[in-house]
């Protein structure tokens, strides 16, 4: 079965509801990827300033390699999970250690760093080189699970690989990084978790759990 009509309804969605974010202007890796460390389990709004620190501070790999911890680590204060900040730090010495100080230019590639896993990868990989992989975080699979049906729980790692078979099937080749942005915004705006937006959704005549009054249903996850 074609799911083109998924992706369309998104790619027309996005350009009218976009928030204007700083790491959507550039094509730079090392920029990409330091927003998303920077957003993992932090909200836009908590995040931006810390962005925008980090990378004026530390406008390329080697400044920020070459920063001294204690130093990072004030900058990072507020923020939270420090562990992610030392992270941050290891990774962008191995690049320059390692790789010469450019980010490696593929998924697979970025998939070797030691603090870079499966969504920092895919989300550096299509946003800086619009390689076809598609990303998956909470936002991704809340749409998936409502608009799909999936009754997969989202706590269960086990549960990545429908996900992503389901992910890959719908990212289309022409537009890889703008329909990873398109879905994580769609679901960060429009299908939220506790009141999404169902009355105005270009998705609606589609959506197995708005169809079937699932909607606050799914995605099923368990706790702890
Ligand atoms: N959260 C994580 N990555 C993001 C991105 N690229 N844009 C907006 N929110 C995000
Ligand atoms: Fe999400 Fe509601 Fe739209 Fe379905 S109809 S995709 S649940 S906002």
């Amino acid at each position: 079965e074609s799911y083109s009509w998924f992706a369309e309804a998104l790619l027309g969605w996005y350009p009218r509801h976009r928030r204007d974010l700083p790491w959507r202007h550039t094509r730079d890796p090392y920029l990409i990827w330091l927003s998303e460390v920077v957003l993992q389990q932090t909200r836009v709004r908590q995040g931006l300033p810390y962005y925008l620190t980090f990378s004026t501070t530390y406008p390329t790999v080697q400044a920020l390699a070459a920063a001294p911890s204690d130093e990072v680590l004030r900058h990072w204060q507020g923020l939270g999970y420090y562990s992610r900040a030392r992270n941050m730090h290891h990774t962008a010495q191995q690049v320059v250690a390692e790789f010469g100080g450019r980010f490696p230019a593929s998924y697979a590639g970025l998939l070797q760093l030691k603090g870079v896993g499966q969504y920092t990868a895919a989300a550096v990989a299509s946003f800086a080189y619009d390689e076809k992989v598609a990303v998956l975080d909470g936002n991704v699979y809340r749409v998936l699970a409502r608009v799909f049906g999936l009754h997969h729980d989202i706590a269960a790692p086990a549960s990545r690989k429908p996900f992503q078979l389901l992910a890959d099937q719908l990212i289309p080749a022409d537009h890889p990084a703008e329909f990873n942005q398109a879905i994580m915004e769609f679901g960060a705006l429009q299908c939220t978790p506790a009141k999404p937006d169902c009355m105005f959704c270009p998705l609606q005549s589609r959506c197995f759990a708005f169809q079937h009054g699932l909607v606050a249903e799914l995605p099923v996850k368990s706790k702890a």
